[in-house]
């Protein structure tokens, strides 16, 4: 939450009423693997504090930039962790990501930087998609969902033009195309590709 890959958000009210109705031997796990990028995130954590059987993930590989250091951590109560320990391969987070991650929690003004950045882009791709009369989906998310038609013929296009989306046809989406947020002149230069692989 928010959703890959509509950008789609869970709001607090209807997390509340799910979680009213899941019995307490039920484990619910939550991603946020987006959650820094929301204005006012949901809070699951107090269903951890409440000893419910919550996991809630968050990771680096967003909006820390840190993909390939793989690095993510999970929040629960002690007996779920306690399992997952057992389970967990040993020397799984290396030396360098763990520092590479600790930096990155530290670092909150790239943090913001990259949230200002992903704002601006969002708002400029969203108006570029409504202007060109294409369908979206309201994103809360570093990425905007996109209806463009053919979605692996406009991937293909695109790349030929060094611009890469990802076609959604593995999700049962083949009329739409997933675009990642970047700077601004980025975004600008997908917008040019793109008008001119849709003709428009
Ligand atoms: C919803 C969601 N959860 C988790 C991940 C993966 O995160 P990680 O790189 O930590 O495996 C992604 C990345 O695409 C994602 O979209």
């Amino acid at each position: 939450n928010p959703n890959n890959p509509t950008g789609t958000l869970v709001t607090q009210e209807q997390i509340d009423r799910f979680m009213a109705k899941v019995p307490d031997h039920v484990v619910v796990v939550f991603d946020e693997a987006y959650y820094e990028f929301l204005d006012n995130p949901p809070d699951t954590l107090k269903y951890v504090r409440e000893g419910r059987n919550v996991v809630v993930l968050r990771t680096f590989s967003k909006i820390q930039g840190l993909a390939g250091t793989r690095v993510g951590y999970g929040i629960a109560n002690k007996e779920l962790i306690d399992v997952l320990q057992r389970t967990r391969q040993p020397f799984n987070l290396n030396a360098v990501a763990q520092a590479g991650a600790l930096a990155g929690l530290l670092d909150q003004e790239h943090q913001d930087k990259t949230k200002r950045i992903t704002d601006e882009g969002r708002a400029y791709l969203q108006c570029q998609f409504a202007a060109l009369g294409l369908e979206f989906i309201p994103s809360y998310a570093n990425f905007v969902l996109v209806k463009v038609g053919d979605g692996n013929a406009v991937f293909k296009a695109m790349m030929d033009q060094g611009v890469i989306v990802r076609a959604m046809a593995a999700y049962k989406l083949p009329e739409w195309v997933r675009i990642s947020i970047g700077t601004m002149p980025q975004n600008e230069r997908c917008i040019e590709v793109l008008k001119g692989v849709l003709g428009r």
